[in-house]
């Protein structure tokens, strides 16, 4: 019963903070995504998603939203219990629900046991668990790496009378992985959840376990003009500050004991980086552990919204892997990116996005809210819970909180979301944009995303079948077919522009869905259709039928 990764038909991201509150005081918990779970899949309204990944709900003072974790291998009681977790990981596999957690290898909080000892004395157990430096001779920091939220990366520590290493806040000291005793704790971290149930792991941040231990300057960054030192983070060319010798091998020690489990996964964060080519990236990442670990591709997080810069990603990355041993994971949407339809400007290019995203090779991953088509919330200065906006006196941004507003249940009081004021304030827009509104119409968003999902999980083609493009359709078309043996063939066909476009497919067929699920255009015999502005639609070759399985 229990579903083989490479029949999953996507994960979806759960913010704890912003799914569901059960207990009224205003910030999401574990019993209400227990609540919920009908609502994912099983039920006779659910989505119809087979993972859930949760963002950290670890204990800690959150000063990262839960990406401090002052104790990797416990729930913090604003989310609940150890109890309420196993509660629900029971309950997610009785329906064969897969669970993976957040695991946050770089940092910890600087509430962590291990810091707290660690910052005590030079000489202490736990003293070289984190990268700890003397200061230059005229005081001041290391070297000159600057943390991704700005500033440096180094914290004079009074305590210690040494600087102490933070690539995100200061409240996040990097772990100094180049300790044994460090990744023998860690791995230790993995088995415990392992032990647990889980079925795989996102890891947070990976590229910085590994830096140069000379701790290298890093150079400028070419574009850099200033005549000051750099102090934000872009100004820098990050040479020696993360992706460093060890990076693979440590994430190997990792894999291995995912691997040592059946049927578990570990998916890496990783950002395109402009000192790496995309192919010595990915297929380092994918050469890690390629049965059970895979990189998220977040190429189009940054894509421009057209036929060409999208084609050109999937294309190449198409390319580059092999397609037997590799599994993309496509991401168009997280917790630190602006919503797809705000980032791509509106309601249908983000129905083309969920179209093509749902009919690519490997594991897709949904972002909660985007089924529902939520938008950014909009955020007042005096409402912003990111505190990396503050850390470098960038008051201009209201940072990634307008992506994590409250999930939209219903148009009622706070979303349903919560009896009580809500962490963020919930978008006015829950009007007209909620679940169960979209619920009961045909042509909403959840109606998309539901069939989208539905037909993902029934034809093995959606999720493993060959991927091949279909060139020359017209400037503003991105097409591609999928296929299985000279059985199976489906053409997906998107029209990324604002006017209509008239194309022929090299084959006739008919519309298993499109963008807008009630309302299908025609194919002629000769394979013309005429798709509207931004339209998108998956088709069936004629004289081929998919098997379902
Ligand atoms: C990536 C996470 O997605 C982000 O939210 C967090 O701030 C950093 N890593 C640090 O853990």
């Amino acid at each position: 019963m229990t579903k083989k990764w490479r029949d999953v038909n996507g994960f979806y991201q759960i913010y704890p903070r912003s799914f569901k509150d059960s207990n009224g005081d205003g910030v999401g918990d574990l019993r209400g995504v227990i609540d919920k779970l009908d609502y994912i899949k099983g039920g006779d309204n659910s989505l119809g998603i087979d993972a859930i990944w949760f963002s950290p709900f670890y204990p800690s003072p959150q000063a990262d939203m839960g990406y401090d974790v002052a104790d990797y291998c416990d729930i913090d009681p604003v989310f609940g219990s150890l109890d309420d977790f196993k509660e629900l990981v029971e309950k997610a596999h009785a329906r064969d629900i897969k669970v993976m957690v957040d695991f946050v290898p770089n940092h910890t909080s600087n509430q962590h046991p291990w810091f707290v000892e660690s910052q005590s004395s030079k000489d202490n157990d736990k003293s070289d668990f984190y990268v700890w430096r003397d200061a230059k001779t005229d005081g001041s920091e290391p070297n000159n790496w600057l943390s991704t939220f700005g500033g440096s990366a180094w914290q004079w520590h009074e305590g210690r009378q040494q600087y102490y290493l933070h690539t995100f806040l200061k409240e996040q000291p990097d772990l100094n992985w180049d300790n044994p005793a460090v990744r023998f704790e860690m791995k230790k971290v993995l088995r415990f959840w392992l032990d647990l149930g889980v079925d795989g792991f996102r890891a947070d941040a990976v590229r910085w376990i590994s830096k140069d231990p000379e701790l290298r300057d890093d150079p400028v960054a070419k574009h850099y003009k200033g005549k000051k030192l750099p102090t934000k983070f872009d100004d820098l060319q990050h040479k020696y500050s993360r992706f460093w010798d060890n990076l693979f091998p440590y994430l190997r020690e990792l894999t291995d004991i995912v691997a040592s489990y059946p049927n578990r996964i570990m998916v890496f964060e990783d950002y395109p980086d402009e000192n790496y080519s995309t192919s010595e990236q990915y297929l380092g990442f994918y050469g890690v552990n390629p049965k059970v670990s895979m990189p998220f591709n977040f190429e189009g997080l940054n894509a421009k919204f057209n036929a060409k810069s999208i084609g050109t990603i999937v294309n190449e990355f198409q390319g580059m892997i092999n397609p037997d041993v590799h599994t993309p994971v496509y991401c168009f949407s997280n917790h630190d990116q602006s919503r797809i339809i705000t980032r791509f400007g509106g309601e249908e290019q983000a129905r083309l996005i969920a179209l093509m995203q749902l009919t690519l090779p490997g594991l897709p991953v949904v972002y909660y809210g985007d089924e529902i088509g939520m938008s950014n919330g909009p955020i007042r200065f005096e409402e912003i819970q990111d505190k990396s906006v503050f850390s470098h006196g960038n008051d201009e941004s209201v940072g990634r909180d307008p992506e994590r507003t409250p999930m939209q249940w219903t148009a009622d009081r706070n979303a349903g979301f919560s009896a009580a004021k809500p962490w963020l304030p919930v978008n006015p827009n829950c009007q007209n944009v909620n679940v169960e509104l979209e619920l009961n119409e045909p042509d909403s968003f959840l109606a998309l995303y539901r069939r989208l999902l539905m037909l993902r999980s029934r034809y093995e083609i959606l999720r493993t079948g060959e991927y091949e493009p279909l060139s020359d359709l017209g400037k503003n078309i991105f097409a591609y077919a999928r296929w299985i043996g000279e059985e199976q063939h489906v053409f997906i066909v998107l029209n990324f522009n604002n006017a209509k476009h008239r194309v022929t497919l090299p084959h006739a067929g008919s519309v298993l869905c499109a963008t807008h699920p009630i309302d299908y255009p025609d194919i002629s015999e000769d394979g013309s259709v005429e798709l509207r502005p931004y339209e998108g639609v998956l088709v069936e070759r004629s004289k081929h039928r998919l098997s379902a399985k």
